[in-house]
C-alpha cells in the first residue's frame, strides 16, 4: 500500500506534520509565517483547521495571501508585526547543512525576508528534494528588470548558465533567472557572491539562513530533523 502513494500524498503527509508541530510549538495566538507553492498550499489547508489558535500569518507571495485569506486566517503586513515564531517552507532542493534551494515558484524574495524574522524555519518536503550536492535543480535568481543582462553575464563568470524565466514577472515586479550549472559545494559563499552582483535582488540559495527543521516525508512516514 505504501508504495502507491503519490507525491501528492507525501507534500499532505508532511504538511500534516508540520501543523502538529505548529500546535506543539507556536505559542496560542502568536505569528506564523507562510510560505509559497504546492507543498505550502497543503499546509495553508491543513492549519485552516486551527485557525483559531493562530494570532495571525504573514504570507510570502500574493498566492498565499490569497489562499489563508480565503480560508478565513488572518493576514498581517510583515511591518505589523515585531516577532513571529515559526515560518514553514518548502524548498526545491536541502542538503545535509540545512541550506536549501528555493525559488522555484518565484517567490524567493519574499519567503527569504519573512524567513529572516522567524526564530524558527521549518523546511517541509518529500524525500526526492533531499541531496548530497545541491545545483541540479537551477538556481533561480530575481534581478531588477534592466539588469538581466548584465547579472546573465556576471553568472556565467561564476560558472552558471543563467536561463530567462519565460513569462515570469515576480510579485515585485521583477524577473526571474534560473541558473544551470552549479555544483553547490560552498552554499554559504555562493549566496553571497551572487548577493553582490549590483541588480541582483536575491538568490535562492538559502544558505546563510537555512532550515532550523527539516519535516521529510517518504512512503515510510515523516522523518524530523534538526540542523
Ligand atoms: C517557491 C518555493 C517553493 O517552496 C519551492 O519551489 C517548492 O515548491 P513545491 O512545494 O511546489 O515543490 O521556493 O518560491
Amino acid at each position: 500500500m505504501k508504495d502507491l502513494m503519490t507525491q501528492d500524498d507525501l507534500k499532505q503527509a508532511v504538511a500534516s506534520a508540520a501543523r502538529d508541530y505548529v500546535i506543539e510549538h507556536l505559542p496560542p495566538g502568536a505569528i506564523l509565517g507562510v510560505g509559497t507553492g504546492s507543498t505550502a498550499n497543503f499546509f495553508i489547508d491543513e492549519i485552516a483547521g486551527i485557525k483559531d489558535r493562530i494570532g495571525g500569518t504573514v504570507a510570502s507571495s500574493e498566492a498565499t495571501a490569497r489562499r489563508l485569506a480565503g480560508h478565513g486566517l488572518r493576514v498581517l503586513d510583515l511591518n505589523e508585526i515585531d516577532a513571529m515564531g515559526i515560518y514553514v517552507d518548502g524548498a526545491d532542493e536541502i542538503d545535509a547543512s540545512m541550506a536549501m534551494i528555493k525559488g522555484g515558484g518565484g517567490a524567493l524574495t519574499r519567503e527569504k525576508i519573512v524567513a529572516a524574522v522567524a526564530d524558527t524555519f521549518v523546511c517541509i518536503c518529500d524525500a526526492s528534494k533531499r541531496v548530497e550536492t545541491m545545483g541540479k535543480f537551477p538556481l533561480p535568481v530575481e534581478v531588477i528588470p534592466m539588469a538581466s543582462a548584465f547579472v546573465s553575464r556576471e553568472l556565467v563568470k561564476l560558472g552558471g548558465v543563467p536561463k530567462l524565466r519565460e513569462g515570469m514577472v515576480t510579485d515585485n515586479g521583477n524577473v526571474i533567472l534560473d541558473v544551470h550549472g552549479f555544483s553547490i559545494t560552498d552554499p554559504v559563499g555562493l549566496e553571497a557572491q551572487i548577493n553582490q552582483i549590483v541588480g541582483v535582488v536575491t538568490n535562492g540559495l538559502f544558505a546563510r539562513r537555512g532550515a532550523d527543521v527539516l519535516l521529510l516525508s517518504s512512503a515510510n512516514g515523516v522523518q524530523s530533523f534538526l540542523r
